[in-house]
């Protein structure tokens, strides 16, 4: 299995601070925020990995992260020329994965799982998709998922009335069915190709499997106060 870290998009929700740099490189704690969705993926014992940036700060990208050979990793790098949503970021990651299952993580998605156990027996599957759940207090601010008898039935991207407080964290797991998911995407009303409607292919064809988290997760990237927060607990641990 390959794995894929997308760290594209505008950031600016964090403006400022995101003015003259890439949401990805600023410091959550004592390293950049982008070290730890690579310690999760290898830790998952995943080291053939793509990291996708924007265009204006991918040399800053090569210069941090090199060969990936620090991490025990092997790394390749794309380049997003403008934000058009996280499922096209991913969608440049295709010929890189050349068939082979994936795993992909958010650049700003901070987790203390290990995910070695999902990565080994989703490699393991057939097919189909695998997503990760975490419990919110602001559902509005991510893709939440429905559940009916132990299955996901629906995920809305940032419902104005959640029906539960089960986010979908920016962990996914996926078949190479999603290559030709996401061409047949079309954008949403912000204008973005949503991973949120991949996955929802997958609930449609009944392949959709979840995990609910145990540890810390975080979107590090979401407010000032989940960077603080995201800080916070990695120096608790
Ligand atoms: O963090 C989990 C949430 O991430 C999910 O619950 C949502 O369903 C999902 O849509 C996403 O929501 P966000 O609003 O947090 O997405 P955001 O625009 O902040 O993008 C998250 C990461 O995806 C970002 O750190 C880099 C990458 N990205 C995003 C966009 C829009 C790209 O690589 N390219 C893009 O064009």
């Amino acid at each position: 299995m390959k794995g894929i870290i997308l760290a594209g998009g505008t950031g600016s929700r964090l403006s400022p601070l995101t003015k003259v740099t890439n949401k990805h490189l600023l410091p959550v704690y004592n390293k950049p925020m982008i070290f730890y969705p690579i310690q999760t993926l290898v830790s998952a014992g995943i080291t053939e990995i793509m990291i996708v940036s924007g265009k204006g700060h991918a040399g800053q990208f090569l210069e941090l992260l090199k060969s990936g050979s620090e991490f025990g990793a092997n790394f390749s790098y794309g380049v997003q020329e403008e934000a058009g949503g996280i499922a096209q970021a991913l969608g440049l990651c295709r010929d890189f994965a050349d068939s082979e299952k994936i795993v992909v993580i958010l650049g700003d998605n901070i987790i203390e799982d290990n995910l070695k156990k999902s990565a080994l027996e989703f490699g393991g599957r057939k097919k189909g998709a695998k997503v990760f759940l975490k419990e919110v207090k602001n559902p509005q601010s991510y893709g939440i998922a429905e559940i009916k008898e132990n299955k996901i039935i629906r995920i809305v991207e940032k419902p104005a009335q959640p029906k539960t407080n089960l986010a979908v964290i920016g962990v996914y797991m996926f078949d190479e069915q999603v290559w030709n998911v996401i061409d047949g995407l079309k954008p949403s009303a912000r204008g973005e190709m949503e991973i949120t409607d991949v996955n929802n292919f997958y609930i449609s064809k009944n392949e959709m499997e979840y995990e609910v988290l145990n540890g810390f997760w975080g979107d590090a990237g979401e407010s000032f106060d989940s960077l603080f927060e995201a800080a916070k607990l990695v120096a608790g641990k």
